[in-house]
């Protein structure tokens, strides 16, 4: 049980900025990792088929043993967290959710702009977020539609990124926002565009470091934490294989093997 492994999902590639932030905190745990990116994405679809598709993932991974369950993507834990942990009482499950609370301690100018898909910003659970953590500050948020399906293709650089970008954040831009939160776990992907397009004076803020530290906390609570050495990290996807295999040099720069999905 202890040396089981860990299952993490995303919509597509995106939960790999939170899969690092896991391997480089607990490098003896062995990952699973389920890109659905047959749905990508998942920003523009209703909660009812999200949670649908996290209920196939966690029956998946249920299977493949693993001892805990990571939902590497924040539109996916406003529409299915909640479920899954009345489904599955004794899992530990770690869910994301933008991070207002540290970008409400971190801003100077109390102006935070939250960049994120639209079905995280629209959902009850961001606006309880709000509610509890941003009460002083003034929060601009921003849906980027289009944006992780020029991830998902392995853009992060070209000229059609930068516009797409540049559109989204202007507004943010405009209100004075000096902190941006990264509410979609592909936006981490954008890092070095957006440190070129910003400057360093606006502070970048995304949970993947965070949601490994929640998942080191559960595992250490119930004395699972592997003592290693770690299995390679395994792979899938529910499109083609062979595009994830092109583009995981990319976000992911370890081995691992890469199967296709058919649930
Ligand atoms: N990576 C996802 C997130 O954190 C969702 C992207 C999408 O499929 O729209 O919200």
């Amino acid at each position: 049980m202890v040396e089981a492994p860990i299952g993490v999902f995303d919509s597509g590639v995106g939960g790999l900025s939170v899969l690092e932030e896991i391997h480089r905190l607990l490098p003896n745990e062995s990952l699973l990792y389920v890109a659905d990116c047959g749905h990508v994405p998942y920003g523009e679809k209703s909660p009812e088929f999200i949670r649908e598709r996290c209920r196939v993932m966690a029956q998946f991974f249920q299977q493949q043993g693993a001892k805990a369950f990571v939902l590497a993507c924040n539109t996916a834990t406003v529409a299915g967290v909640a479920d899954l942990r009345r489904d599955y009482p004794d899992w530990p499950i770690v869910g994301m959710e933008p991070a207002v609370k540290p970008a409400a301690a971190a801003t100077r100018n109390g102006v935070v702009g939250v960049l994120a898909t639209t079905g995280t910003l629209k959902s009850a659970k961001f606006a309880a977020l709000l509610d509890r953590f941003a009460t002083d500050v003034q929060v601009v948020t921003q849906p980027c539609p289009g944006l992780v399906e020029l991830i998902e293709a392995g853009d992060l650089h070209s000229p059609a990124v930068r516009q797409l970008l540049q559109g989204y954040l202007d507004p943010l831009l405009a209100a004075g926002c000096d902190t941006i939160i990264l509410g979609c776990t592909h936006y981490p992907f954008l890092k070095p565009l957006l440190r070129q397009m910003l400057g360093d004076d606006i502070s970048l803020i995304d949970t993947g470091a965070a949601v490994a530290r929640q998942l080191q906390r559960l595992l250490a609570e119930r004395q699972l934490l592997a003592a290693g050495p770690a299995r390679p990290a395994q792979f899938w996807t529910s499109a083609s294989p062979e595009h994830m295999r092109n583009i995981l040099p990319l976000l992911w720069n370890k081995s691992g093997i890469v199967r296709s999905f058919g649930l």
